[in-house]
């Protein structure tokens, strides 16, 4: 049976079940960072255009691995728990390709951050405080929220600076290692795997009479050799 055809002998309308069905000029659900200017967000919204070119794109600066990445993290949009300490951080970007100069969709991005509480990583298998993955959209764009991660001092004398760790992955490209900076964090100067490629200015915003941080960070892959 068609599913025209179900519908048609269920007679859904009946039951009001026909409330439920998204009207065709519904408008986009809100992002988070602009829900307090909807109007605004939707035309910017509507603006981005998966076939959009940017022409001076630069492929993303890889950076180590590292000791604390772990896999399995669960699928979310949010790094920590609930009323975790620090300055909330909502990061948005889009994950392009250097070839085309096209947004890429469905690429996966693998995140985590040290614990602003303890200065160490969470344990992963079970424990994934502080670690999240996500999906790009149909046009390439991502948004997660954190809060500001802190510099910590993984060995006497060896500072690193705040940082989210990163892994971006997309078919026929080839997989990026790297990391997210901030702008004016302190310990930048004395970070030996900091990369000044890789920072982004941080806005500060209210919303509830709070005050949060938002950051743009666009990543743009290589493709497969
Ligand atoms: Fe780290």
């Amino acid at each position: 049976m068609k599913r025209r055809d179900f519908i048609g002998q269920t007679g859904l309308a009946m039951f009001g079940v026909t409330g439920l069905v998204l009207p065709s000029d519904a408008k986009p659900t809100p992002r988070s960072w602009d829900a307090d200017d909807a109007e605004d967000l939707f035309k910017a919204k509507q603006a981005i255009d998966s076939s959009e070119i940017i022409d001076d794109l630069k492929p993303t600066v890889a950076r180590e691995l590292g000791p604390f990445y772990r896999s399995g993290s669960p699928y979310r949009v949010k790094l920590t728990p609930p009323f975790e300490p620090g300055t909330v951080l909502v990061v948005t970007g889009r994950v392009w390709s250097f070839e085309t100069k096209k947004p890429l969709a469905n690429a996966m991005l693998d995140l985590w951050q040290v614990d602003n509480q303890t200065a160490d990583y969470s344990a992963g298998n079970g424990d994934f405080k502080n670690r999240a993955r996500l999906i790009t959209d149909e046009n390439g764009a991502f948004e997660f929220e954190t809060v500001h991660p802190i510099p910590y001092e993984p060995s006497p004398n060896f500072w690193r600076s705040p940082h989210i760790h990163f892994i971006a992955n997309a078919p026929k490209h080839r997989q990026l290692v790297s990391e997210m900076f901030f702008k004016d964090d302190e310990k930048q100067d004395v970070d030996r795997l900091f990369h000044p490629a890789l920072v982004v200015p941080v806005n500060r915003k209210t919303i509830n009479g709070k005050e949060y941080e938002t950051a743009v960070f666009d990543i743009v892959l290589e493709s497969e050799k």
